[in-house]
């Protein structure tokens, strides 16, 4: 029988595994150039935790969420998303007490939704966030924002579009809410269930339908901006300076409204078209939240800001436009036995340079010269060494440059120095440390 990976799933493995730890270590680099700090937490949340904190009307928790009862009679729910869990964190900790506010947090690992999987969903996924936690500061809201667009900066990613929408204080949701329930009540019998269920549960979410019917009565809808209040507009008008200032390119996008409950203020998403043609929905996505610190047990008028790429997605389109590392070497040496004797000696030589730095590989086993360079160059190794009788008995090894195929006999006391000079010294010497 043959077992099959959860539907929405996949293996990440080999070079794409590679390839996705080149994307998070070059983002946690660039959070750090920022002073963000790394935080772990838990896969499993009591489910009220996100309940409360996505919000009763999100898509996530009315219909996406893996919840179970454990064994103790628990309501415990994978994550769906970071940001309840790390302000959970913060609340717990007190760290609203105890250290400089704002806290800056970053993280990264697997997310859940039970969404329909298609191209750029899936139903387990990669996030890699920030949060900035305790600080109504609109120029921390510009920050999180030249961050994102830093990140991708970093990947070489040209024309990223950035979308922006403010969604204003709660008066300004109210008095907007008033106005889309007025303005699709002559319109709701012809949209679809899903608009419908919006309507009732939380009208400006149905902005974010894709419907094309539905898309043609959204273009005379109310528009956002006209709702805002005189603060929520001058807080926006004032961020939108910064990101001018700070030679930000961005687009106003009055149908952007996020798909969690707990934004106000400004938002965002980071779009971009492969080169092949393919978009896979929003790379990133984040915004401002007024009240959830407050909400998920923190103290009052506490506010925060931040933002979650989709790692899939990311790699996708870096794939796409051939923007991943393509290493040319992946192993420095490859060591290779061709006497059945020499065997151990291939051993003990592979570890005695592991041991002082470099990166080897060998399979313990003879083979031919010819299929020793064949598996060498499939492997990408930048050297080969030769291990035979003649090279034990003389105390040498021979080693071939696979750059230039040139072939040298090293003894075997010069061998650890003959990589260091070769390779640089980037390489460690432990018996130097
Ligand atoms: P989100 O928009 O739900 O926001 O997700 C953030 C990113 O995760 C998306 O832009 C997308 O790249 C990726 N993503 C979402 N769903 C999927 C999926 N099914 N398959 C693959 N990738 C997906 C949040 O999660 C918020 N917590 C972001 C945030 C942080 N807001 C404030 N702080």
């Amino acid at each position: 029988m043959e077992y099959q990976n959860v539907k929405g799933t996949h293996d990440v493995i080999l070079k794409e595994a590679n390839d996705y730890k080149y994307i998070v270590d070059l983002m946690s680099e660039v959070v750090s150039l920022f002073d963000y700090h790394l935080f772990h937490v838990p896969v499993i949340e009591n489910a009220n935790l996100f309940q409360r904190g996505v919000g009763a009307s999100s898509d996530i928790v009315r219909k996406e969420m893996y919840t179970f009862l454990d064994k103790g009679e628990r309501l415990i729910s994978l994550r769906p998303e970071f940001t309840a869990s790390i302000i959970r964190s913060f609340n717990n900790n007190k760290l609203y007490a105890t250290m400089d506010l704002p806290i800056k947090a970053y993280y990264h690992g697997p997310v859940f939704r039970y969404e329909r999987p298609q191209l750029g969903r899936y139903r387990q996924f990669d996030q890699f966030g920030i949060e900035i936690l305790g600080t109504d500061s609109l120029y921390f809201d510009a920050e999180a924002i030249i961050l994102g667009y830093t990140i991708l900066k970093q990947f070489n990613l040209e024309d990223v579009t950035l979308k922006i929408n403010s969604l204003g204080d709660e008066t300004s949701r109210n008095n907007y809410r008033h106005a889309l329930k007025d303005y699709f009540k002559n319109h709701i019998d012809n949209m679809c269930n899903d608009c419908k269920s919006r309507y009732e549960l939380n009208p400006l979410r149905i902005l974010d339908c894709k419907i094309k019917e539905d898309q043609e009565i959204l273009k005379s809808a109310p528009k956002i901006y006209d709702y805002l209040t005189k603060e929520s507009k001058e807080r926006f008008e004032h961020i939108k300076e910064i990101l001018d200032e700070n030679h930000i390119p961005y687009e106003v996008d009055d149908n952007l409204v996020r798909g969690l409950d707990y934004y106000s203020q400004i938002v965002f998403e980071f779009h971009y078209t492969s080169k092949k043609g393919f978009n896979y929905g929003a790379i990133g996505a984040g915004g401002h939240y007024s009240n959830l610190i407050n909400e998920l047990g923190g103290p009052k008028d506490m506010q925060g800001v931040g933002f979650s790429f989709g790692v899939e997605r990311l790699y996708s389109i870096l794939k796409d436009d051939d923007l991943l590392l393509d290493e040319q070497y992946l192993l420095d040496v490859y060591v290779a036995s061709i006497d059945e004797e020499a065997n151990l000696s291939a051993f003990n030589v592979s570890n005695l340079l592991r041991i002082n730095g470099l990166k080897v590989d060998c399979d313990y086993i003879f083979h031919k010269p010819g299929n020793a360079i064949k598996i060498a160059i499939r492997k990408k190794a930048r050297y080969l060494i030769f291990i035979g009788l003649d090279e034990i008995n003389n105390n040498v090894l021979t080693v071939k440059d696979l750059s230039n195929q040139e072939q040298t006999q090293v003894k075997y006391e010069d061998l650890i120095n003959y990589f260091y000079d070769k390779l640089g010294f980037d390489h460690k010497h432990i018996e130097e440390e």
